[in-house]
């Protein structure tokens, strides 16, 4: 079975979806694999690598797409004229494709993808079992994300985090609110600690209060009745009342015009991201003082944060909006998304046959898989199509 592993080309994408390390897991498993020319370039992985690992290096997308079986990718590929390259139209009928696969993010895609025949798996839909760890993209890349925020946010303060004692007089430690305590957030609250900041964090889910306070930070919610409920079977947020969300926002109100910085994580799958912070919030912040709004891309936790730009507010705040900030540490991100992808095409292996056994039955194959022979067959998405 012929795998490929073509370039990202969407805009601000450094990663890829294999690593020197994963070919020669892929290879293992029984595939030949194929990687195109520079595909590892903006994770310090070169062609050469991957070749001493055993991959073939293609020199364009073109000839790697046409024969291959299965294609990794990060992002989904591009369609029609997106980034010069219609990476879709140049797979094959009966191709499997897998990647964070976005299927909210563009109405028409589904069908497309079903249209061309193609089997494809959407990683971020993975259930949160304990069967699934090893292939969660999200845990993997939201890791990551949130400890490059807690850095990014140190680069645009214009002071220290640690309390430092100096002869020349004490620098006061920072003050560090994270918002949105799950995977992203507890790395946030772990790094800002090691940094030597002061760290309080809030959460909706009752679950987090506890691994907040194992990490040494203060948890800061209003814990009534609703807050006691707000978890779903899942394990994520559920969307909170409108007297909730006002009750939580004068308490964070009053504390995050103490902070000096402030990360925002929320989210709740499928819908747009929680406001968190509102321009009155952000205007009572001291000058100096950063946000970074990880959920930007969903619409944004803060008011005013702009998709790949530091916003200087007019009261001196930076508001830090990276769309996609695993790119930004690329090489971890890479290399664990690969693994991801090991992981989670291993079960899917048929020793000794030619393809790839896709068992519909199992949970993991049910919630990822979006289309299968011509259909949109995901429970989520079926009916979408045209
Ligand atoms: P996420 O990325 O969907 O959301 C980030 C955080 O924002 C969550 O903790 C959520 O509760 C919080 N949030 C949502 N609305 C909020 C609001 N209005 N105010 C404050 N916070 C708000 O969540 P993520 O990081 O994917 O984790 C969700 C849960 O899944 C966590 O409990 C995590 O530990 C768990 N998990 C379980 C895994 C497994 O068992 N295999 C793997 C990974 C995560």
């Amino acid at each position: 079975m012929k795998l490929a592993i073509v370039k990202e080309r969407r805009p601000g994408e450094a990663r890829v979806a294999a690593s020197p390390d994963s070919v020669k897991r892929l290879l293992a498993l029984g595939f030949t694999v194929t990687v195109e020319a520079g595909a590892g370039s903006g994770s310090a992985m070169p062609d050469e690598a991957y070749a001493a690992a055993g991959a073939a290096i293609a020199p364009d997308p073109q000839s790697l797409l046409a024969d291959a079986d299965v294609v990794l990718k990060v992002q989904r590929p591009t369609r029609g004229g997106e980034g010069g390259l219609d990476e879709l139209g140049l797979m094959k009928r009966g191709a499997v494709l897998v990647g964070v696969l976005a299927p909210h993010a563009d109405p028409g895609l589904l069908q497309a993808y079903a249209d061309g025949g193609i089997t494809a798996f959407a990683m971020e839909l993975l259930p949160r079992i304990t069967r699934a760890q090893t292939m969660d993209v999200l845990s993997s890349q939201a890791n990551l994300a949130g400890y490059r925020a807690v850095l990014e946010a140190a680069h645009s303060y214009g002071r220290a985090f640690p309390m430092m004692m100096t002869a020349a007089g004490t620098v006061a430690a920072a003050r560090v609110f994270v918002m949105g305590a799950g995977v992203a957030g507890l790395q946030a609250i772990a790094t800002a600690r090691r940094l030597g900041a002061v760290v309080t964090a809030t959460d909706v889910r009752p679950a987090a209060k506890e691994q907040v306070e194992s990490l040494g930070a203060k948890f800061v919610a209003v814990e009534d009745e609703e807050f006691k409920q707000a978890e779903t079977a899942g394990g994520y947020a559920k969307e909170m009342s409108a007297a909730y969300r006002e009750k939580q926002a004068a308490l964070v109100a009053a504390h995050i015009a103490k902070q000096d910085i402030v990360i925002t994580t929320a989210l709740i799958p499928g819908r747009p991201a929680p406001k968190l912070i509102s321009a009155e919030m952000v205007a009572a912040m001291k000058p100096g003082a950063v946000v970074v709004d990880l959920a930007v891309e969903q619409g944004g936790n803060c008011a005013g944060s702009r998709p790949d730009e530091i916003v200087l507010t007019g009261n001196g705040v930076r508001i830090v909006g990276w769309s996609n900030m695993p790119s930004r540490i690329a090489v971890d991100a890479s290399q664990l998304y690969a693994r991801n992808l090991v992981a989670f095409l291993t079960p899917l292996v048929d020793k000794g046959a030619a393809g790839l056994k896709i068992d519909v039955a199992d949970e993991i194959v049910r919630a990822t898989l979006l289309t299968k022979d011509g259909a949109i067959v995901h429970p989520a998405f079926a009916g979408q199509g045209g």
